[in-house]
């Protein structure tokens, strides 16, 4: 096969192409319409099937179309927790009615004004009351402020046919609805500790012998709906008990900042076995602690967040920084069997809000594997064994939402093909002649006679409101309630806060801009992340089951070729020491403070305006720093026992700092440190070497090893960044992967010379040690054909073959690793190793290669947005507030200053 020279050219080009029109893969704002219209019908199915077949009942039997009612047997809590006989599935679907179906609004709203009653003799549970009901009632109400008084502008508004309605008239008695309500459940909170009791009985309050056994989230996860009714009524109760029952959760809190999961609400012990985490139980006391920052304006909940936050992050989440597992929270062990459960799908959208775009985008993952596994969401999975654990879906909205969420941040078209294809499941598996059943079993498709009432209310709405276009402005502090309402609250009923509002961009506090991928200088999607194969690896397994793998290329695996991304110690304590930085091995051991408040107020000073803390002692003085969502390092987050908020520095002026800090001890904070090398990606330019004049015929990207020579930081000229160009041979044609002893070639060989040999066979490390062994200074690899392409012309480049692998050195003792660190590695793709090597053999061209650092413009940002790659030469460019020597690893501590004298 005979390619004209130029046409070498076209490669690169061939490359921009395949990539941007895999951008073009999004999605058109016709088809988003069309799925948003579709989805509009699917809501108006299912809310017409409950109207037709079950209303007034609290909820619609969809595989049979007769109402549910309340179970004779009181201990069925699944049922009858939220069978209040009160219309639940239209109380919690009214106010999402104006959206999506608006011309039944008028009709449901006079339903709920004239025909509910909240006095039954029924046992409910508080924490459902309070978010589909009271939520429903005072999302509805705030609905109604909004609208304009002229029943012209009303009809207008509601985008309604008829030329007027008054709906307006209704605001009062849903208002007073929310009131009854809200007094009938404040019983629950009369207990020694402030926590509620689970459950009430909305005649009768707490019965005799009622169980004191309540879960965190539904203790925790009031004050939204509370703090809102208080402030719209005045009536102070509501907010102050749900503050406190807040608060008393936290008070119980372990030194690692953990919450276990159910407590006594009348002793205030945790109950066994005390399982911390994100999962049933606990997840909206998180969701809870942010959203009640932004909506009610109380920093105390913004501190709860934070602290409970890198717990999190920190004992809670694998290294990886895919899964967030149970842990005992006392003793931080890992709870057996180990799940994931699909309530937590929630945390992604969490950490949006949060401005940890990373770790959402991780976690959201292997939601998304485990939805196109199972095509629902399997209620708990053991992530261990990959199998199901409970294999229910009842229409949950958790993963939409979260989805909904990393849309907004991220605009990827990636996650509005994820809606769509849950729209096609849920159509495919779980609608029936009357609305939407429950799954009872995600592998068999076995269907449970239920539709719960946030199949309406929340993953209609998130699905309805992930496809929409329309950009509506909303208030800042508009939140979404853990049951999809929205509330938000006028500015003269906020209070003001000390940070600002996360949600807004305040010189404290600031949520990065997401920064997409980018492969080549292209921007690329999240199906295009290093880490996106290792997610799904997490969910599938190896190899190329599951029906998503249409491709059949596996970039990850666990064979020991690729790095199991780490994502850095969210959150480390620092005992500060003096330190001799001659003698950094004996250090003496930090003192022992007694009493740290006496001790700090003597050597710490804060500046009353700028509110940065000087230290003019740093012994034994204790720190907590956290990871900054920017990717960029740590942030000093207390000192002692001050919290230091966005924007205040910790300046240092003990003359005995030198400008160094110790290094955390890693075994005391179980970091992993590997000893690999910082990312290096590479341009290598190949040309000719025979001829008078060095022509270039094509230039393309090459990832370096994890082990072998740093080329990084090598110069000289030989196999090295700029070191000129050097010989590319081939390995005999009976080994051409380079995994028996490889000869020296020819003495007519000039060297340097590298070889270029095919992926596989053996490890990378095994092919650089024979590459050493016969003289050269390194190999270049490339990968092996993309499956089913073994054998044929070349190719057209396929998308996922342009992502490069980072070879890594297995299971090899250091030592041996340590014995090729003069010899190194580059990996290339498929093609152009095959390019290169038909160049050589069949044209018999001389070619040489030669290394070139990346052009920071064009490869920009994708090594440090890929998971396994972000710890790195990065922060060495960075230009920031860094003065004096850090200490973790190659990462800043951004507002820490170290300095002669004081300012
Ligand atoms: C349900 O509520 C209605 C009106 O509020 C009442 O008439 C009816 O008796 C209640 N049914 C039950 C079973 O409590
Ligand atoms: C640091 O250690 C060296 C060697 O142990 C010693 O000579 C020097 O005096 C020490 N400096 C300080 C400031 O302690």
């Amino acid at each position: 096969m005979r390619i004209a020279s130029s046409s070498w050219w076209l490669l690169l080009p061939c490359l921009v192409q395949l990539l941007s029109s895999d951008l073009v893969r999004g999605m058109t704002i016709n088809r988003r319409i069309e799925l948003r219209e579709e989805v509009r019908e699917m809501f108006k199915h299912g809310f017409e099937g409950y109207m037709t077949h079950a209303y007034p009942a609290d909820e619609l039997k969809p595989l049979s179309c007769i109402p549910s009612y309340r179970d004779p047997d009181v201990g069925n809590f699944g049922i009858n927790d939220i069978h209040a006989n009160a219309s639940m599935t239209l109380l919690d679907t009214l106010s999402t009615l104006p959206d999506i179906l608006p011309q039944e609004f008028p009709g449901a709203l006079e339903k709920v004004a004239k025909g509910i009653s909240f006095n039954q003799d029924v046992k409910v549970q508080v924490f459902e009351m309070t978010i589909r009901a009271l939520g429903g009632l005072l999302s509805t109400y705030q609905y109604l402020e909004s609208l304009p008084v002229a029943p012209q502008d009303q009809a207008k508004t509601l985008g309604l046919k008829q030329r007027e309605v008054d709906v307006k008239v209704f605001q009062p008695r849903i208002l007073e609805l929310a009131l009854d309500l809200g007094e009938r459940l404040l019983p629950a909170f009369r207990t020694s500790t402030g926590i509620p009791f689970a459950r009430v009985n909305l005649r009768y309050g707490v019965e005799a012998g009622e169980s004191e056994e309540t879960c965190t989230a539904g203790a925790g996860s009031l004050i939204l709906e509370f703090g809102v009714l208080s402030r719209l009524t005045g009536d102070r109760r509501f907010e102050d008990v749900a503050r406190k029952a807040y608060q008393a959760v936290w008070d119980r809190r372990s030194p690692h900042n953990l919450l276990g999961n159910t407590i006594g609400a009348e002793h205030g012990q945790w109950l066994a076995p005390g399982m911390s985490g994100i999962q049933a139980g606990m997840d909206s006391y998180f969701e809870y602690a942010i959203k009640g920052a932004i909506l009610l304006g109380d920093d105390t909940y913004l501190d709860i967040f934070d602290d409970a936050y890198a717990a999190i992050q920190t004992f809670v989440r694998t290294n990886d920084g895919f899964i967030y597992r149970p842990v005992q929270f006392r003793t931080l062990q890992i709870a057996a069997p180990s799940t994931v459960d699909s309530l937590s799908a929630f945390f992604a959208g969490v950490q949006v809000l949060n401005g940890d775009l990373e770790s959402a985008i991780r976690n959201h993952l292997v939601h998304w594997n485990l939805w196109r596994r199972y095509s629902g969401s399997p209620e708990s999975w053991t992530w261990s064994n990959r199998d199901l654990h409970w294999t229910g879906w009842p229409g949950r909205p958790e993963f939409v939402e979260s989805t909904y969420y990393l849309y907004q941040a991220t605009r990827d078209p990636f996650y509005l093909r994820v809606g769509e294809r849950v729209l096609e499941d849920i159509q495919e598996r779980v609608r029936t002649k009357c609305g939407f059943a429950t799954m009872k079993d995600v592998e068999t498709g076995e269907l449970d006679d239920r539709m719960e009432s946030f199949v309406l209310s929340e993953l209609f709405k998130y699905l309805y409101l992930l496809f929409d276009p329309s950009e509506a402005e909303s208030p800042t502090n508009r939140v979404f309630s853990t049951e999809g309402q929205t509330l938000s609250l006028p500015p003269s009923l906020c209070r003001p806060t000390r940070h600002g509002s996360p949600s807004v961009k305040t010189p404290g506090r600031t949520c990065p801009a997401y920064v997409p991928p980018t492969l080549n200088g292209l921007t690329v999607g999240i199906e295009q992340r290093l880490d996106y194969e290792y997610a799904r690896t997490i969910v599938y397994g190896p190899g190329v089951n599951g029906r998503a793998e249409e491709t059949g290329n596996v970039h990850w695996s666990e064979s020991g070729f690729c790095v199991v991304p780490s994502a850095p110690r969210y959150s480390v304590d620092i005992v500060l020491a003096p330190m001799n930085a001659s003698s950094s091995e004996q250090q003496p051991a930090p003192p022992q403070i007694d009493d740290m408040n006496a001790f700090l107020s003597t050597r710490l000073t804060q500046h009353p305006t700028s509110g940065d803390f000087l230290l003019s002692d740093v012994s034994g003085v204790h720190m907590t720093v956290r990871w900054r969502h920017d990717n960029t390092g740590y942030d000093i987050a207390t000192i002692g026992p001050h919290r230091v908020l966005p924007g205040q520095s910790v300046i240092v002026s003990d003359p005995l700092m030198e400008g160094f800090l110790p290094m955390p001890d890693p075994a005391a904070n179980e970091v992993e440190f590997v000893d690999t090398h910082p990312p290096a990606e590479v341009i290598m330019r190949f040309s000719l070497l025979s001829g008078k004049e060095k022509q270039v015929i094509l230039h393309a990207a090459g990832s370096t090893a994890t082990f072998g020579r740093k080329f990084a930081e090598s110069g000289s000229n030989n196999w090295g960044l700029g070191g000129g160009p050097v010989r590319l041979i081939l390995p005999p044609n009976t080994d051409p992967s380079g995994c028996q002893r490889l000869g020296r070639p020819h003495k007519s060989v000039p060297e340097p010379y590298v070889f270029l040999l095919q992926r596989g066979d053996c490890t990378f490390f095994d092919k650089l040690v024979h590459a050493q062994k016969a003289g050269a200074v390194g190999v270049l690899v490339y990968d092996e054909p993309p499956s089913g392409m073994a054998g044929k012309t070349l190719p057209l480049l396929a998308m996922d073959e342009a992502i490069l692998i980072r070879p890594s050195s297995g299971e090899e003792p250091a030592d041996l690793v340590k014995a090729t660190e003069n010899t190194g590695m580059v990996f290339t793709t498929f093609i152009v190793g095959e390019l290169i090597k038909r160049m050589i053999q069949v044209e018999s061209k001389v070619l040489g290669v030669e290394l070139m650092p990346v052009d920071e413009d064009m490869l920009g940002s994708s090594l440090s947005t890929a998971g396994q790659t972000v710890l790195g030469s990065k922060v060495k460019k960075e230009v920031g507030p860094r003065e004096g020597k850090l200490a973790l690893g190659e990462w800043v501590i951004w507002n820490l200053k170290i300095v002669d004298r004081p300012p």
